[in-house]
């Protein structure tokens, strides 16, 4: 589906991300988990065709991205970032725009608009504006406006970092079940191993611009990873209860 050979991006005098080799395959869902200031987001916009590399090839469903086909590969993504960036609009319109963009027939605007705001449990939000949303309620109407895009790969960076644990937890399970119900390619970016077996068992750790591990988030949590960003990332989670099931 995607994949990057030799990517480098610098920004400035800074090397930013620095990949050999990357690959999100059709119906992937890969987590990528990293420090601060790893890359992560970086990496995500320049998979989502959001960012230019400075040198390598990314490649969507084998063909190599150019000039001339990147703003019809990006129509075919979307990406949902922890702020939602919603426009001054009703809850309707903002997840009917990308439909407008991409020239959608009114009526299969209509269709599509009022089955994902029902998907999304947000049916009764429809006129409202996103001004007063809460958190939680913003953030499903960012994912109604991703999912009824009907997209091919879909890219989230940290999107419930910024909710309280309980309505984090209820977006993770509607997340983990769309993706599911839609198949859908996913890469969910994330700071916190919780977050994951909601999703995925499928992890790539960044540390410093580079990708040090792909595997399962069993064997990262059991400890059996031994690599020194990966331990770094656990440590937090190894006196934690909660944890202690899933580090056997
Ligand atoms: N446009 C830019 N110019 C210079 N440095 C940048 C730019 N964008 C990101 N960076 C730096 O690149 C590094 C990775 O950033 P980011 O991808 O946002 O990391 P993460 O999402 O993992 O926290 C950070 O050190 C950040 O300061
Ligand atoms: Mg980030």
């Amino acid at each position: 589906m995607l994949a990057v050979k030799d990517l480098l991006l610098v920004r400035g005098k800074k090397t930013i991300l620095q990949i050999d080799e990357f690959k999100l395959n059709q119906g992937d869902r890969v987590a990528l988990i990293g420090p601060n200031g790893a890359g992560k987001s970086t990496f995500l916009k320049t998979l989502a065709l959001l960012e230019k590399p400075t040198a390598g090839s990314v490649f969507f469903r084998g063909q190599l991205v150019n000039n001339i086909n990147t703003l019809s590969f990006r129509r075919r993504m979307a990406v949902v970032f922890q702020e939602p960036l919603l426009l001054n609009t009703t809850v309707y319109n903002n997840v009917a725009q990308g439909l407008k963009f991409r020239s959608v027939e009114r009526a299969d605007i209509d269709r599509r608009v009022n089955y994902w705001l029902k998907k999304l449990g947000i049916t009764d939000l429809s006129n409202r504006t996103p001004l007063h949303l809460s958190g939680g309620e913003a953030q499903r109407v960012n994912l109604a406006r991703a999912f009824v895009l009907e997209p091919e790969v879909v890219f989230l960076d940290e999107p419930f970092s910024a909710l309280d644990f309980p309505t984090r937890v209820d977006l993770l399970e509607k997340l983990g079940e769309l993706l599911t119900n839609t198949a859908t390619t996913a890469l969910f970016v994330t700071h916190d191993f919780m977050e994951i077996p909601y999703l995925t068992d499928n992890v790539a750790v960044i540390d410093g611009g580079s990708v040090v591990h792909r595997g399962g988030v069993r064997e990262i949590m059991k400890g059996s990873v031994a690599i020194p960003a990966v331990r770094r990332l656990l440590r937090p989670y190894q006196k934690s209860a909660m944890m202690r099931e899933y580090m056997g």
